[in-house]
């Protein structure tokens, strides 16, 4: 028995593990129920009662020897893999440029078009109150997109949401400026929308707000034609058809000619050759007199568009989910100086 556990004793000794592995396999060999120390263990029974100290000692300096072998290899062993995946942070950095985000190149394309005609940018609040997002804006108090099915409400009396459309800066902007007032007010929105390719929970909008003495329908559309022919080129059609908002009399939606097909017609524009980029009209006096605005001396003019739209028919992008997942092989195809 002595010279089996000098023998034993040897091999551990020269054991040497290239991996965690190996040294797991070598644990279960000698220290598990059924290792060879724990067998020799318990054949201590059968050793003859002179010779048991000096086996005992045997056994627990073998055990020992196993057991600090195993500490020893372990704490090698973890220390490469750690060096293996720890970064160099002496190497110099990977030099790869970002890009920006469609929707931020086409809010900051509307921001220049407009600042080239005297439009400031104005922003307000995401978390809003019924006053900015509806009643100054002429919501009649049981106006359907006051539902909770449409809007994300904060608190309930008094009525405290995430703002629905941007349209709540013109009220903001207007409470505290004598007109003249020309701004566009890009920003993010929120209404209780399933997500499809087509619609989102979250999006983005620019209103644009002018305020002065003698603002006429005509500003509105020479404005509005401006714009369109700046953004998707000077050959684009456009054409108003009548629609309502509260806070507008009259009220109008733009449509441009479909800039995937020329307008001869495709699946985008329905094969009708026009799509709908905006809702737009004449300020209501009743939201003027809100704002604090004198209705009698002062007319205005207000437009509101979704930048995904835009955004999307610019591009051809077909699904509106692809704006919020940000997977770099989407972002990557964004080039902008703007
Ligand atoms: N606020 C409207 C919306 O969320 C968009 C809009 C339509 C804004 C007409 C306007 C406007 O300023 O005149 O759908």
């Amino acid at each position: 028995m002595k010279d089996k556990i000098s023998n034993i004793l040897e091999d551990v000794k020269k054991f040497n593990a290239e991996n965690l592995d190996q040294l797991e396999a070598f644990r279960i060999k000698y220290l598990s129920k059924k290792g060879i120390v724990t067998g020799l263990f318990s054949d201590f029974k059968n050793v003859a009662p002179e010779q048991r100290k000096e086996m005992g000692q045997l056994m627990n300096g073998l055990k020992n020897a196993v057991q600090e072998k195993i500490i020893s290899l372990k704490e090698g062993l973890e220390k490469t893999t750690e060096s293996v995946n720890k970064p160099d942070l002496t190497l110099p950095a990977e030099a790869t440029l970002g890009s920006r985000h469609p929707l931020s190149i086409v809010r900051n394309e509307i921001i220049d078009i407009f600042a080239c005609i005297g439009f400031t940018v104005s922003e307000g609040p995401e978390i809003e109150d019924d006053f900015h997002n509806f009643s100054a804006l002429n919501f009649p108090a049981d106006h359907p997109a006051r539902d909770m099915q449409d809007t994300f409400f904060i608190e309930k009396d008094p009525d405290i949401a995430l703002r629905t459309h941007t349209s709540s800066v013109q009220v903001r902007v207007m409470e505290n400026t004598t007109p003249p007032i020309r701004t566009i007010s890009p920003g993010r929105v929120f209404r209780n929308e399933a997500i499809s390719a087509r619609a989102h929970c979250i999006f983005h909008q620019v209103e644009g707000l002018y305020v002065d003495t003698d603002v006429s329908f005509a500003d509105l559309k020479q404005t509005l034609y401006y714009f369109a022919k700046e953004l998707f080129g000077e050959k684009t059609k456009t054409r108003f058809r009548p629609s309502y908002f509260p806070f507008t009399e009259p009220s109008a939606e733009m449509d441009i000619s479909c800039n995937i097909c020329g307008g001869s017609g495709c699946n985008i524009c329905k094969y009708s050759g026009w799509v709908e980029i905006l809702g737009c009209g004449m300020v209501d006096p009743n939201v003027l007199d809100s704002c604090g605005i004198d209705s009698d001396k002062y007319t205005g003019f207000a437009f509101g568009m979704g930048i995904e739209r835009i955004t999307m028919l610019k591009y051809q992008i077909n699904d509106l989910r692809l704006f919020f997942e940000n997977d770099v092989r989407f972002l990557n195809q964004f080039k902008s100086t703007i």
